[in-house]
């Protein structure tokens, strides 16, 4: 639907070759600018960073790393490097190797060492992740290193700690890239088939004439976009693997327009260079990837979320990997998002491990299908008792996105249900949900709600000790201090909770309860503390 306008039209462009469009310099811009402020209620992102999807690719990973050791012993020797395109907020990134290194702890693999590569085009983005403090640990370790790279472009990746040039001579084990919502964000091309013909879509831009400042429109939402048709050249691509599969959906298509992954393949054709051809590919991403979904679509229509994204052909990715000499395994269709597995270099047939792990955690319950049942079951949480919550938790991983928007249901029903098999279930998994704990700027920290728990359950201790970690992350605020001082008057420290009242009361002259509280341990004998 085109927005509607209010003032003179300003035309921005006009029968853009699609991925020559100034849309993917705006769209580059926003990034940019916004740097982490963009997960802040703008691009959507929880579906790719829980830790559910982080475990999924773990698995993924550790299983293709022992099915290419054991067939490659000399493998172990060099690093197995890891890196995630257009990371972003770097949520996913920590996850995956928080679980990575849990997995290979529990299965003693000592023998192995992986480079985890967070990337994105933005200095903007690594400047966040350089200076995280969850992160810390894995850069000081030289587990976790940082790339600038730009898909759109061939300049050399370097990694930024270690300052190691990629090339193939560093990458000699395949790279496992992982891809998440990034080849819906990077360029694509368009084209249309009617009647036997090829044509390709050309894109016109215009906008509301108040909507643009200093060469670019403030909201993207307010761009009108048309297309225009053109009869395509033959070999449009000059290249014989994209070629092939336009020539595919020239003669298997009907009628149709169809978008394709000009800027992903410009990427995974230049990263298959840097490797010797050997590349394992994860993504996800909403998209298509049967031709019969291709068939009988409209023009490409653009999601607009802050920045804006569009349907991955990822049949067409799969086709290019199968074409040159590689390997693909699509997802069966679900409604929202998929998963995606690539080889090149080889194929899931000669890797028993992975094509399991592609089966158990692509292909069966997925990253997909966690989300569907998460979403429904976050939408009846207040019909659910504390069993349900802890089974649904437990499903998730101890996920602190989850719990937060449970927490004052979980404190009801402590109070309600003396359920104290599934309190103390809860109550033992605490520390996971900790230490998922990734900071992002204006989110809840759920240390304090970790403490709001034991405290509802009456572990004053533990609430105490989680209060006094939230602490730095929620900065000096009335109910810390009130509810710590609370918990040290329960654990009888009443010179304590006597200092913290007095605090929250400078945070909160007017609270009649803190008043009270000061009055009551002023007047109280003191022999209780030791
Ligand atoms: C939609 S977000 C996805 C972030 C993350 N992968 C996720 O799943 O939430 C797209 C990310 O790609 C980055 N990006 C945009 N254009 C890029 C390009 N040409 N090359 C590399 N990264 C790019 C943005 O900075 C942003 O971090």
């Amino acid at each position: 639907m085109k927005p509607e306008t209010s003032g003179r039209k300003v035309v921005i462009e006009q029968h853009k070759k699609f991925s020559e469009s100034a849309l993917w310099r705006f769209q580059r811009e926003y990034f940019d600018q916004e740097g982490i402020n963009a997960w802040v209620n703008q691009v959507p992102f929880y579906i790719t960073s829980n830790p559910f999807i982080a475990k999924c690719y773990a698995r993924l990973v550790l299983s293709f790393i022992r099915d290419w050791t054991a067939k490659h012993p000399e493998a172990k020797q060099h690093p197995f490097y890891i890196m995630e395109l257009g990371t972003g907020s770097g949520r996913f990134s920590y996850y995956v190797i928080k679980t990575l290194e849990e997995l290979m702890k529990d299965l003693e693999i000592k023998d192995i060492k992986i480079c985890y590569i967070m990337s994105d085009f933005t200095k903007n983005n690594i400047k966040y992740w350089e200076t995280h403090p969850t992160l810390k640990k894995y850069v000081d370790e030289g587990v976790i290193d940082f790339a600038l790279y730009d898909m759109e472009s061939e300049r050399p990746i370097t990694l930024l700690k270690k300052n190691v040039r990629l090339g193939p001579e560093v990458l000699v084990n395949p790279l496992t890239v992982f891809a998440n919502y990034i080849f819906d964000t990077v360029s694509h091309d368009s084209f249309a088939v009617h009647e036997g013909k090829l044509y390709e879509l050309l894109l016109s831009l215009s906008t509301d004439e108040q909507n643009m400042k200093g060469n670019r429109p403030v909201d993207m939402e307010q761009i009108a976009v048309d297309y225009t048709v053109k009869e395509a050249k033959a070999n449009y691509y000059n290249d014989p693997h994209l070629d092939s599969i336009l020539d595919l959906y020239k003669k298997s298509l009907h009628d149709t327009s169809f978008l394709f992954p000009a800027g992903s393949f410009h990427a995974i054709k230049f990263l298959k260079k840097l490797t010797n051809n050997k590349l394992f590919v994860i993504s996800t991403d909403k998209g298509y990837g049967s031709l019969e979904s291709l068939d009988h679509l409209g023009h490409p229509s653009i999601s607009w979320h802050g920045s804006f994204s569009m349907m991955v052909n990822f049949h067409a990715i799969a086709e290019y990997f199968k074409n040159s000499g590689g390997d693909a395994f699509l997802q069966t269709p679900r409604k929202g998002i998929r998963t995606s597995v690539f080889a090149s270099g080889f194929k899931f047939n000669e890797l028993p491990e992975t094509a399991h792990a592609i089966k158990e955690h692509v292909e069966r319950f997925s990253p997909s299908d966690y989300f569907t049942l998460h979403r429904r079951i976050s939408d009846s949480f207040n019909e659910c008792n504390l069993e349900t919550i802890a089974a649904h938790m437990e499903l998730a991983g101890w996920d602190p996105h989850i719990y937060l928007k449970l927490t004052n249901r979980v404190t009801a029903l402590i109070a309600e249900e003396n359920d104290t098999e599934t309190i103390g279930f809860m109550a033992d998994n605490m520390y996971r949900m900790a230490e998922n704990y990734y900071y992002m700027p204006k989110s809840e920290c759920i240390l304090f709600e970790i403490g709001v728990f034991f405290h509802a359950a009456k572990r004053y201790k533990d609430a105490h000790e989680y209060y006094q970690k939230a602490l730095p992350f929620v900065g000096e605020q009335f109910g810390l201090f009130y509810n710590m001082a609370l918990c040290l008057n329960h654990l009888e420290r009443p010179s304590e909770a006597l200092e913290y009242f007095k605090k929250a009361l400078v945070l909160d002259p007017e609270s009649k309860e803190t008043q009270d509280w000061i009055a009551h341990i002023e007047k109280a004998p003191s022999e209780k503390e030791g």
